[in-house]
């Protein structure tokens, strides 16, 4: 069968399907959450289409996976509404509630979310075309984040129930909420992502405007009901609809204390722009990013190769901290694009039931197209296609391609592609990568492969003021969770480890006062009477 025809075969028929990841019903989403009720909609729906493509009398279709709301500006203004209502400034029942019973909330979701574990899981499968093992993956993931940081906030909070007293001045100090925070989470861990936000914002105390991802949005549905039950109402409110026409008006309002985005630097400076007093405006960004990786002729180049495979398309190439450039020492440089292309001939492509599968179609529409204009201006600038059927495409399934030699010409040279294209730079010597890093927009991490004690410490020095992780013999990536995650330049702003996005999303606040008689007594008798919630030497154990 020729790769054409393989292509086209990967593509189920309804039949095909195994029983236990077809999508039974079609999810058709009529309701919203906001100020603590499932609001009914009977406006306009957005269709959701899954990236899988079904084998059908009249040809290949888009599986339709059901609808959910598109929202107006009213509606986000109501959510926003209820949300500042909620936070009252600061005085509602939320932002003053005791840290151990704001932990009681939050564990009570994460049962209620458990139980919707299968539904989440196929949903995730079906909307993004994420395998089902890495879909599994990102719902098991989440569910440690959320322990994670309840034990972290609990750390804090231990950390918090005492006095200082400093020259004189007794003080207690603790992390309080800042107020409403906008949060929009990215298609490619439409779960994970938002929730390493949307959690740390809402155990601080902080009530909730929450955007899901334009694709992943159904998944999120099963878990409203939890939403509304397990924390008061209007802390956790949804908005649906185009976000270049609902968000806009929200952040005009200036009612936005927190903006937190996983997506693109382009989106997140015109949102900040439009709030009119940028200064009272807390931004938490997780951004652009085109990560390098340096093969230098010194490397175990098997190691590298495993590497790059999988920091270059683990899940297609579309995570932000993907491998999206690859300088190789001219030396290796053969060897290295012969085994590397011999590495992505053994990837299984399929679809994300398959066992083992590696390669699955893209959600984004557009994306192939894209992927086709890099390479066709990567060639068309003196680039070659190294791996066989390097570039083919079927319908929303497009295959790895190798290019190489990619020059400064070239689109893939600086953009970040965000899908399964591998641009391949030789260089002589070390300045070329070194250069391109400090010249580069981005400064998210960046992988170094040489086993040369001494050639990687004469890199570690210059590049760790260059991107904010430098990863050894190693693809790039996000976790483990409690390690710091962020980036320079125009890759991020804030970090998010596990007990980083507890503090980006709070501010700390201090009760003081000299250290006389009289007010000792008071600050004993407001402590035994436990009149105050922030005043407190309560320990939670
Ligand atoms: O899309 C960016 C994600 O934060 C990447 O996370 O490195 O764990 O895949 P990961």
């Amino acid at each position: 069968m020729s790769f054409e025809e393989q292509l086209h075969q990967m593509f189920p028929t309804a039949d095909a399907i195994p029983a236990e990841y077809r999508l039974e019903k079609e999810v058709h989403q009529r309701e919203y959450l906001s100020g603590g009720e499932m609001k009914p909609w009977n406006g306009d729906v957005h269709t959701v289409l899954s990236p899988i493509c079904i084998q059908t009398a009249n040809g290949l279709e888009r599986k339709v996976i059901g609808s959910y709301p598109l929202c107006g500006p009213e509606e986000a203004m109501a959510a926003l509404d209820a949300a500042v209502l909620a936070y009252n400034d600061g005085r509602g029942e939320w932002p003053t509630m005791p840290v151990p019973e704001r932990i009681a909330c939050m564990e009570k979701f994460t049962g209620k979310m458990i139980e919707k574990k299968p539904e989440i899981v196929q949903l995730i499968m079906w909307e993004i075309g994420k395998s089902y093992a890495d879909s599994v993956k990102e719902f098991d993931r989440t569910i440690e984040y959320i322990n994670t940081t309840i034990d972290a906030l609990k750390d804090l909070d231990r950390n918090s129930s005492r006095f200082e007293i400093e020259q004189g001045i007794i003080a207690q100090i603790r992390r309080s909420p800042l107020g409403v925070v906008l949060c929009m989470g990215p298609f490619n861990y439409p779960l994970n992502e938002t929730f390493t936000t949307l959690i740390p914002a809402l155990i601080m105390g902080n009530t909730i405007l929450f955007k899901p991802p334009k694709h992943g949005t159904l998944l999120h549905y099963p878990l409203l009901e939890a939403f509304a039950s397990c924390f008061p109402k209007g802390v956790v409110n949804t908005i649906y609809g185009r976000g270049n026409v609902i968000i806009g008006p929200l952040m005009e309002t200036g009612k936005i204390n927190v903006l937190t985005l996983i997506g693109s630097s382009r989106v997140a400076n015109q949102l900040k722009k439009m709030h009119p007093k940028v200064n009272r405006l807390r931004a938490i960004l997780g951004l652009d990013a085109k990560n390098a990786a340096i093969i230098s002729d010194k490397a175990d180049l098997d190691l590298a190769v495993q590497e790059t495979v999988l920091g270059s398309l683990s899940f297609n190439g579309q995570r932000c901290t993907a491998l999206k450039i690859i300088f190789v020492h001219s030396k290796v440089a053969d060897v290295f694009l012969q085994k590397l292309s011999a590495a992505i001939s053994q990837l299984k492509i399929g679809m994300p039931w398959e066992k083992g599968v590696f390669l699955t179609p893209l959600p984004e529409p557009q994306k192939p197209a894209y992927l086709k204009e890099c390479i066709d201006d990567a060639i068309a600038n003196g680039a070659k296609i190294i791996n066989e059927n390097g570039g083919a495409a079927y319908e929303s399934f497009v295959y790895p391609a190798v290019l190489y030699p990619v020059n400064d010409k070239m689109k893939l040279y600086r953009e970040e592609q965000f899908g399964p294209v591998i641009p391949v730079i030789p260089f002589d010597d070390i300045e070329t990568p070194i250069e391109y890093l400090i010249e580069s927009d981005h400064g998210q991490q960046v992988s170094l492969f040489s086993n040369d004690a001494d050639e990687l410490a004469s890199l570690i020095d210059p590049l760790v003021n260059q991107v904010s992780r430098v990863n050894i013999n190693c693809q790039c990536q996000r976790g483990p969770d409690v390690y710091p995650f962020t980036g320079r330049k125009d890759s991020a702003e804030g970090t998010l480890s596990v007990p980083d996005a507890l503090r980006a999303f709070s501010i700390r606040s201090m009760v003081a006062t000299k250290q006389s008689e009289m007010n000792k007594n008071l600050l004993n008798r407001i402590v035994n009477d436990q009149t105050s919630n922030f005043l407190s030497t309560k320990y939670i154990f």
